[in-house]
């Protein structure tokens, strides 16, 4: 298939003065649409042209994998966003406190992943199969869905995501971040059902070969939903 730049769910100065619109037309328009763009270069003529953005994740490496990854990390991330203020909902509240002690402990230790992961890369929240909440630091492009988490929240730091507007302040932003998260994203992603990051790698081979064509957008409008 060929990827498109996915939409950005706010006005691209939304949501400052947390992230500025400069921060955004960088981030958005430029960085995710190069990742995009490299992706479906790099597909052309393989079998990952028919394959989903989290097929090719679990089963690319290399360039494929990198630019795949980051296009579904930076869709993640911006979904992950809101310029209106979101009150944390009771059942992602619940699974905080029980697996983290409190949100407040949650929160210190989301920031020091951020501020503390060498280099590029994320911190995220993630669920694993058993429903149980962690903390992971994936340097690069790495994702979660390839060790088999769930996703459920995940701040960006690399250094194009704050340096406009904090510029070595990798801290501050990690702070300020809180803001603008959309804890009933979180929540949705909390309560959904769909397969990702069950730790299932699926055959990008045997996709290709299925007819089940309606079975498979089905999966593909699921899968999306994960992001
Ligand atoms: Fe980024």
């Amino acid at each position: 298939m060929i990827f498109t730049l996915p939409p950005l769910p706010y006005a691209t100065d939304a949501l400052e003065p947390v992230m500025s619109r400069e921060t955004i037309e960088y981030h958005y328009g430029k960085h995710l649409q190069t990742y995009i763009d490299n992706l479906n270069r790099l597909i052309a003529g393989t079998p990952y042209e028919e394959a989903n953005l989290e097929e090719i994740i679990l089963n690319a490496d290399g360039p494929i994998f990198n630019n795949a990854a980051q296009a579904w990390n930076h869709t993640f991330f911006f979904n992950s966003l809101t310029p209106e203020h979101t009150e944390m909902p009771e059942k992602v509240r619940k699974a905080i406190e029980r697996d983290f002690g409190s949100v407040e402990t949650f929160k210190e230790k989301f920031q020091k992943a951020a501020v503390d992961l060498f280099g590029s890369g994320w911190a995220w929240l993630a669920k694993d199969k058993e429903g149980r909440l962690h903390i992971l630091q994936e340097p690069n492009a790495g994702n979660p869905l390839k060790s088999g988490y769930k996703p459920l929240l995940t701040i960006d730091v690399w250094e194009h995501a704050y340096y406009i507007d904090y510029r070595n302040k990798r801290a501050v932003f990690a702070e300020k971040f809180w803001e603008i998260v959309n804890w009933n994203k979180v929540a949705e992603r909390l309560e959904c059902n769909c397969c990702c990051g069950g730790g299932k790698s699926k055959d990008v081979q045997k996709t290709e070969m299925s007819d089940e064509a309606t079975a498979d957008e089905d999966k593909d409008a699921d899968e999306a939903k994960c992001r």
